[in-house]
């Protein structure tokens, strides 16, 4: 079985101003530096208007920087969109896609989310793409049936391992404070992992985080969990002693 190195990633949505942002990242940053080796990649994905600032305060660590999101396009008349080109040149390594937020908020199909995949894998970006089903699709039985259309149709050209981490979070957990149990968590990313290897012919390597209301008390268990590669937070990755706590719960 290929050697899968946890991925904590910390979705900020849109919450703090420079200073905070600043604050939190340059704290992170510190943590990392002095823990000297650590079992997790951490990563910090701030709004857009804070990248550039914690880019440049985080560049000597090992923290690393992704968006939120991005445009399927590199550049020209698109008011009000970011590509993947300016993620790159911000310091970013990552790009979040498909959030459930966006394919909610903002109506993005996954055919959407392909898309941009492709231009920010093209820009050598890893993109980071969330699936997951609503509290009613999971009561009708369809959980799996949603997730495995969202991850086929997401999917960009070009996945894999290195181009490709999956977000498995599903709707109902995001936010609410209830998490997935360990054995559904478990159940559902070892589904998908049968279906990246569909799609891909391998998926050994490929990270797939769980998210939905990770928190300091829960992190230990869900990533110890079967086919559990990390994690997406969202809450308590603004806080950095949570978000901390997270990561070294990681073994
Ligand atoms: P949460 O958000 O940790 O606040 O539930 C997770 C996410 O939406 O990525």
């Amino acid at each position: 079985m290929a050697e899968r190195r946890k991925l904590i990633a910390g979705n900020w949505k849109m919450n703090g101003l420079k200073a905070d942002g600043l604050e939190l990242a340059s704290d992170l940053a510190g943590r990392l530096k002095g823990a000297g080796a650590v079992a997790f990649d951490m990563l910090v994905c701030p709004p857009f208007p804070l990248l550039f600032p914690v880019g440049e305060a985080i560049t000597d660590s090992p923290l690393a920087l992704g968006g939120q999101d991005c445009a399927p396009k590199l550049s020209g008349a698109h008011t009000g969109d970011v590509s993947p080109q300016m993620l790159k040149d911000a310091g970013c390594s990552f790009v979040i896609l498909g959030h459930s937020e966006r394919r909610q908020d903002h109506g993005e199909t996954d055919a959407a989310v392909k898309a941009k995949a492709e231009a920010a894998i093209g820009q050598g970006l890893v993109a980071i793409i969330c699936v997951g089903e609503t509290e009613a699709q999971r009561e009708a039985g369809q959980a799996e049936a949603v997730v495995g259309a969202q991850v086929a149709g997401s999917l960009p050209a070009g996945a894999n391992a290195a181009t490709v981490v999956i977000a498995y979070e599903p709707v109902w957990a995001i936010g609410t404070g209830k998490t997935a149990t360990p054995a559904d968590v478990a159940a559902m990313h070892g589904f998908i992992r049968a279906e990246l290897a569909k799609a891909l012919g391998d998926a050994d390597a490929v990270r797939i985080l769980y998210g939905g209301s990770v928190k300091p008390g829960n992190a230990a268990e869900l990533m110890s969990t079967a086919d559990v590669d990390g994690a997406l937070v969202g809450g308590a990755s603004l806080k950095a002693d949570d978000f901390w706590a997270i990561g070294t719960s990681c073994r």
